[in-house]
């Protein structure tokens, strides 16, 4: 296999096996459209040839917002807005994915007006935020807010959607007993705590319909004792495949690494290949084709995210030939 053929993620075929990562730029409009810098941006990344783009988080609702100058995908009047970007990096034979993410206590661009929503009332150990402990009707809201969106998405002409549940935003704060205490059906055990995504996953199935690649991008673990772990990690992710996601991104608490690490969560990659057929996208640390070499020489791992890399060279691909 070489990672600079063409290959199938699920039914999208792609030019290669390189992926570049949602990666924040804080440069949209306010009302959450692409600007030209954006669009300049992931011109370079095609021009570059990576094979597949995930944008940065795009937030869903008109409640909360993580970050400000973040992409939007909250209203139907957006959709117009993405399909130049859409189409600027379909010419380069490059697929792309738009990330739709919750945020939650993590960060607020707005928090004096936000509404900030989380499992529990648990203070998020970096804003110190306490979000408020949402009703079950939040949950159906926030569940319909992601069907909505991945609505937008497809009909914006993207080659597929991406869940977020990682990095310590509202869906993998339900997945995480540090952040997730509730005692009804949505808390608990792993089958509990994954609920809330399972049910984002089903919602945007039906809106979106069976050929439309849905991904999830997750915590493997949240590397803080009596949090998230591997074997948590397996189990959820293990529903998510029997349900029919069709990629699954291995992430967690990545900025605890230093630069110098790499392949953070390829352990977990390597397990989880033993246990479901879903592609793998691993992502964290990924530097040098000898790396990813020592992950699909010996798994079935042959998908690879890259985020810092290509921030400081979109063509980076093309320097490993
Ligand atoms: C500036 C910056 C912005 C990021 N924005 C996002 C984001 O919007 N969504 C997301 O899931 N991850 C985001 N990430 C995390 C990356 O996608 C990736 O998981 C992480 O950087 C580890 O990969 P790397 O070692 O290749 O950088 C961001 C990372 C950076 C450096």
């Amino acid at each position: 296999m070489d990672l600079f053929d063409s290959t199938y993620i699920g039914n999208l075929k792609v030019k290669n096996h390189f992926i570049r990562s949602a990666t924040f730029e804080g440069k949209a409009n306010k009302d959450g459209s692409p600007t030209n810098e954006i669009l300049s941006i992931y011109q370079d990344l095609a021009k570059g040839g990576v094979g597949t783009i995930i944008t940065s988080y795009a937030y869903i609702t008109d409640y909360e917002q993580p970050e400000k100058y973040q992409l939007g995908i909250h209203k139907d009047e957006l959709i117009d807005s993405y399909k130049n970007l859409v189409d600027m990096v379909h010419s380069y034979d490059t697929k792309i994915i738009m990330q739709i993410a919750h945020g939650s206590s993590h960060s607020q661009a707005y928090p004096e007006t936000a509404k900030i929503l989380g499992p529990s009332a648990v203070p998020h150990p970096t804003s110190n935020i306490r979000p408020k402990e949402m009703t079950r009707q939040e949950i159906q809201n926030v569940i319909k807010s992601f069907a909505d969106a991945s609505q937008r998405v497809k009909d914006a002409g993207f080659d597929g959607v991406q869940i977020h549940c990682a990095h310590w935003y509202l869906l993998s704060q339900f997945i995480s007993p540090l952040f997730n205490k509730r005692t009804d059906s949505y808390g608990g055990g792993t089958e509990n705590r994954l609920r809330i995504v399972m049910e984002v996953y089903q919602a945007v199935r039906e809106k979106v319909g069976p050929d439309f690649p849905i991904w999830v991008k997750i915590n493997s673990t949240d590397q803080e004792p009596d949090g998230l772990t591997v074997e948590d990690f397996l189990q959820m992710s293990k529903h998510l495949s029997k349900a029919g996601i069709d990629a699954i991104e291995i992430s967690g608490q990545w900025r605890k690494f230093d630069l110098d690490e790499r392949l953070y969560y390829k352990d977990a990659a390597i397990k989880l290949s033993k246990i479901v057929d879903t592609p793998i996208i691993l992502t964290g640390g990924v530097r040098s084709i000898d790396d990813m070499a020592k992950v699909y020489g010996s798994s079935t791992v042959n998908l690879f995210g890259l985020s810092r890399p290509l921030l400081k060279d979109p063509a980076y691909i093309k320097s490993l030939i």
